[in-house]
């Protein structure tokens, strides 16, 4: 049952095969937008905008590595060749990293950073001037925990989380005037893919990383799709530069 609260737009997700990605593409869809949703996994893709299309939604897949020009090119020419406009965007695709300091090498430091935070970065330098032609727009970036605090043996995946905060603060001061707001959302903890490659599907890893987090468990991924769809909702319109924490009380320990 569509709510319609974002009839009428068109929104873009990265990284939308799996995950938070996914379920964020089909919460869009939910409440009215028409979803372009881009991954490099074309199989993935494709399940995802048929799952859109049965549940009564508009959706199209282009497959798109963040951290290439031409494709992020290619998936800003595509929304506007597919949906005419471009009004909210969830920069999602992310890695996660971890290990001690003698594995941080620079060919990791580089994959990592080149996903994380070009890919972020590139995504917005395309999606903004798209935005500004029908006069303005919102974006959210996905930060992490990771972007607010230090972890030991997490240094690289921390740095680049910290690295989509800074940009995402700085971009949102550079275009606050022409009705693009840029916000961050930080999620902590939750049941996706990349957890379970970071912890396991089970186990002591798991159960520890459950045991840090003041509610007692990790959280969905429509969780965190909620704050996204809040933040691209005419509900925080006068909400830009900031990233919102969404954690299980993490982060106020
Ligand atoms: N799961 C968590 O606990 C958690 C916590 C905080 C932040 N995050 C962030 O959430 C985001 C989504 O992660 P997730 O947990 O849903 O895991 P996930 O692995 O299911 O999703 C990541 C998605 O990004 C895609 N991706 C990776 N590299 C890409 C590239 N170069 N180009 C395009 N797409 C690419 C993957 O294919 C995948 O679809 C990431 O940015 C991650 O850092 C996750």
């Amino acid at each position: 049952m569509k709510n319609g609260k974002l009839s009428g737009k068109v929104a873009l997700v990265t990284g939308g095969t799996s995950g938070i990605g996914k379920t964020t593409a089909i919460e869009f869809a939910r409440a009215g937008a028409k979803v372009v949703l881009t991954g490099r996994r074309e199989k993935e893709g494709a399940d995802v905008v048929a799952e859109i299309e049965k549940d009564g939604g508009a959706a199209a897949f282009i497959r798109a590595d963040v951290a290439k020009e031409t494709d992020v090119k290619a998936m800003v020419d595509f929304t506007v060749n597919t949906y005419g406009r471009l009004d909210l965007a969830f920069n999602n695709a992310g890695v996660e990293w971890t290990g001690p300091l003698d594995q941080a090498t620079e060919a990791e430091y580089r994959r990592v950073f080149d996903i994380n935070v070009w890919g972020v970065l590139n995504s917005m330098r395309h999606e903004i001037p798209l935005m500004l032609k029908t006069g303005g727009g919102a974006i959210v970036n996905n930060s992490s925990v990771a972007g607010h605090v230090g972890l030991g043996q997490v240094s690289v995946y921390i740095a680049s989380k910290h690295a989509v905060e800074g940009l995402t603060k700085s971009i949102a001061l550079e275009f606050a005037k022409q009705n693009i707001r840029v916000n961050a959302v930080a999620p902590g903890v939750i049941a996706t893919d990349m957890l379970d490659r970071f912890a396991g599907k089970k186990g002591e890893m798991r159960d520890s990383l459950t045991s840090i987090i003041p509610v007692g468990r990790i959280g969905a991924g429509e969780e965190i799709a909620a704050a996204v769809l809040y933040l691209c909702s005419d509900d925080a319109k006068f909400t830009t530069g900031t990233s919102l924490v969404v954690d299980g009380g993490y982060l106020a320990q």
